[in-house]
This record gives C-alpha cells, sequence and structure tokens, in this order.
C-alpha cells in the first residue's frame, strides 16, 4: 500500500505528493524527467510570480515600494523573460554581463539597479553611457572614477552600516559586521562620499544597504536595527528619493524553519521609514527564486562504508553550491513514496572533493535503490547561477514550467 503523505514541510500546493507521487507545478516529475533526462533543474514560473505576488502584497502597506529581482540568484533567460511579461518588478544586476542579460530579456534602464563592488573603469563607462539605470556606488573610487566619464547624474551610496545579518545568524552569509568587509561606504567615509559626488554634479538620491542573505524571524529584531542604524546616513542626503533594503530575505531550509513573516517584517520598515515621504526598494534573490525551482538526480550508487550507507548520486556540489559552500541545509525528496520505514543515509554527490556531500546522516524513506531519481528542492535561487563544470561534470539541462 502506497503510505499516505501526512504533510511534510515542504509540501504545498505546486510541490507535494498526489498519491505517493512527487508533482511539482502540475506535474510529476516522473514525467518531467522522461524527456529531459537528470541531472536537470525545472523551474516553476508561477511561483516566481506567486514569490514577487507576495511580496507586493505585504509591501503596499508602504506609501510607495519597487522590487528589483537580484538575477545572481537565478538569471535562466526564460525565467528573466517570464518575469518582465508577467510581474511588476525590475531587476538588479552586479555586472556588465549581467546588465546586457537584463536588456536582452526586455528589460529598460530604469527598472534596472546596478549594485556591484570592484568595478572596472570599463563598467563604469558602460553605466555612464546608461544613465537611467539605478546605480549604486559602493565605494569613494567608484564615485571619483565615475566622474572621468559623467557629471549631473543621480546615483546612490551603498552604505555598510557595520552589522550584519544571514541565516540562522551564520556568519559567512553576513556582508557586514563586526570585520571591516569591501560592502559598501562605512560613517567615516561618508562625509567624504557626498562632498564628492556633490564636486561632480552627481545627485545623491538613494541610500542602499545589503548586510546580509537568508534572514528569517528569528533575526527580525537585528534587522529592525539595522534599519536604525541607517538613519544616521538617510538624515545627510538632502534629496534622498529612495531607499533600498537590498535582499537577505530567507525561505525555509529544513523542518526547524518557518516561513517569513512578511507583515512583521513590513511593520518594522514602516516604523523606520514611513514618514520621510521616500519609495522603498528591495532587491531579493532567494525569496523570489529558490522555492521556484527542484533539481532532480539519479541515484547510482548504494553502498554501506563501515557503518555509513552512502547514497551517490550524479551530481554534486558544482551543480548547487551552496549546502557545501554555506553550510545551509538542502532536502532529499523521493519521487515515489513507497514505504514509511526510515534509514539513516549520507547523500553524496559524484565530485572528487571531501566537501561534494549533500546530506550527512539523513532520515529517509528505507526504499532507495540504484537507478532511481532523487530530488532536491529549493534549488532554484544559487544553484545554476553559480554552477562550475568541475570535474567536467557541469552538463545539466534547465527548464522553465509554465
Ligand atoms: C547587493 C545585493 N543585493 C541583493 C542580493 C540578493 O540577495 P538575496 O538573494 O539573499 O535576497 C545580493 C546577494 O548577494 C546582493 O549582494
Amino acid at each position: 500500500m502506497t503510505p499516505q503523505s501526512n504533510g511534510l514541510w515542504w509540501e504545498r500546493q505546486d510541490l507535494c505528493y498526489r498519491d505517493g507521487t512527487l508533482f511539482f507545478a502540475g506535474r510529476p516529475v516522473i514525467d518531467l524527467i522522461a524527456t529531459t533526462g537528470t541531472p536537470a533543474f525545472f523551474y516553476n514560473g508561477k511561483r516566481f510570480l506567486q514569490n514577487i505576488g507576495r511580496l507586493h502584497k505585504a509591501l503596499d502597506q508602504l506609501d510607495a515600494h519597487k522590487i528589483f529581482y537580484a538575477i545572481k540568484a537565478n538569471r535562466f533567460a526564460p525565467v528573466l523573460t517570464h518575469i518582465k511579461n508577467l510581474a511588476t518588478c525590475g531587476v538588479d544586476v552586479c555586472s556588465p554581463k549581467e546588465l546586457l542579460h537584463a536588456f536582452s530579456c526586455g528589460f529598460n534602464c530604469n527598472e534596472i539597479s546596478y549594485t556591484a563592488t570592484s568595478m572596472t573603469d570599463d563598467e563604469l563607462k558602460l553605466l555612464a553611457d546608461n544613465p537611467d539605470v539605478n546605480l549604486n556606488c559602493d565605494s569613494l573610487s567608484t564615485i571619483r572614477r565615475l566622474a572621468k566619464f559623467c557629471s549631473r547624474r543621480s546615483i546612490g551610496i551603498r552604505v555598510n552600516p557595520a552589522m550584519g545579518i544571514g541565516y540562522r545568524d551564520n556568519e559567512i552569509l553576513k556582508y557586514s559586521g563586526d570585520k571591516t568587509t569591501k560592502f559598501g561606504i562605512y560613517k567615516e567615509q561618508f562625509e567624504d562620499a557626498l562632498q564628492l559626488a556633490e564636486k561632480n554634479n552627481f545627485t545623491v538620491d538613494t541610500i542602499h544597504f545589503h548586510t546580509g542573505c537568508g534572514y528569517l524571524n528569528n533575526q527580525l529584531s537585528l534587522f529592525s536595527e539595522i534599519l536604525g542604524a541607517t538613519h544616521w546616513f538617510l538624515d545627510r542626503v538632502k534629496d534622498l528619493r529612495f531607499v533600498n533594503l537590498g535582499g537577505g530575505l530567507g525561505v525555509p531550509h529544513d523542518i526547524d524553519d518557518a516561513q517569513l513573516d512578511l507583515d512583521a517584517w513590513v511593520l518594522l520598515i514602516k516604523s523606520h521609514l514611513g514618514g520621510r515621504g521616500i519609495t522603498v526598494c528591495v532587491e531579493p534573490g532567494d525569496y523570489i527564486a529558490k522555492d521556484s525551482g527542484i533539481l532532480v538526480l539519479e541515484v547510482n550508487t548504494v553502498e554501506k562504508k563501515r557503518k555509513t550507507d552512502f547514497v551517490g548520486v550524479n551530481g554534486g556540489f558544482n551543480l548547487a553550491i551552496e549546502p557545501a559552500f554555506y553550510g545551509l541545509p538542502c532536502e532529499p525528496v523521493v519521487l515515489t513514496q513507497k514505504t514509511d520505514q526510515m534509514k539513516s543515509v549520507t547523500i553524496v554527490g559524484n565530485i572528487n572533493e571531501s566537501l561534494d556531500v549533500w546530506k550527512d546522516s539523513f532520515s529517509m524513506p528505507d526504499q532507495i535503490e540504484e537507478g532511481d531519481p532523487l530530488v532536491f528542492i529549493n534549488a532554484g535561487g544559487y544553484a545554476s547561477s553559480m554552477m562550475s563544470n568541475h570535474c567536467m561534470r557541469g552538463q545539466v539541462s534547465e527548464n522553465l514550467l509554465v
């Protein structure tokens, strides 16, 4: 008899078991891979739109807001054109190639936020040639060198409030904090930055900060403190029109995580920024992309070594780097529920690196056989976009389901 799914933590209408068979975006996953084979990424176009829609609904509680989707999370061109055609959403880009890619997917200059670091002169020239792109300068050097190519332009300044935030307070997901980082201009140099802008006839109309990735409800009080720390900067900008809060909104990664409470989040934003007559901008990547995608692999090795039951699959950390690099939990899921009996296994990839472990000592249905597909949920963000061809095992298909 097929075991009944009793509502696993990650199940939702477009990602769930129906009669023991895993469905994604309204299709049985087994049918999806019948045409593509594995490894394969599948993205649910509707989920991208729902995630953007949920953010808009929360942010509608503010006087004015804009969403720029950070394409570094997932830049698959069909996804970007889908968003361009069907959502009210700009994009955040962080390199010349990403800028040109955004243009090629239909985004106009004024729908693009550009927030980069260690920028070259060529890059600054490109931005000088596209004055309507919302550029956030993250150093005095950027402002000084931009002035070689243009003047009388609006710019944003990325500031560093010396506080950081990240999934489960993970230090390596923080972009600012006790340790001095490259991201943004600190208090100590902010007056110099404003003077440099003025000297070159740049109008500073935006303050930008992005202090880390993956925050959930437990980090909201810290988020409030960070917002509080930015008042000092905002108070010093006479032509302020936009405050860009960056990205960083997280999604649940395992059973211990709850969905981010967007109403609580927006209430904090309102309490700190309300009444200033500004437009609040956000540039989330993960919140929009991560749970919109799955990665399907195939088990090729089932073998006990000493006391550990290993399950080897045909894709490794080169296809989805976050579990290995950032220690983020991933969730392997079977395609067909055949048993309620559970077993502890260690799931590993096919890359010759000790880092290449998907999941250590993970309790899974005791049914895995060589040749079975295995699905990794939450593979829509920072997976394919950070992929490498390490060990020349980078072959994977990407597929948008609409
Ligand atoms: C400047 C900036 N904005 C937005 C993002 C998107 O962050 P997330 O995907 O965590 O929302 C990043 C991520 O690195 C970033 O550096």
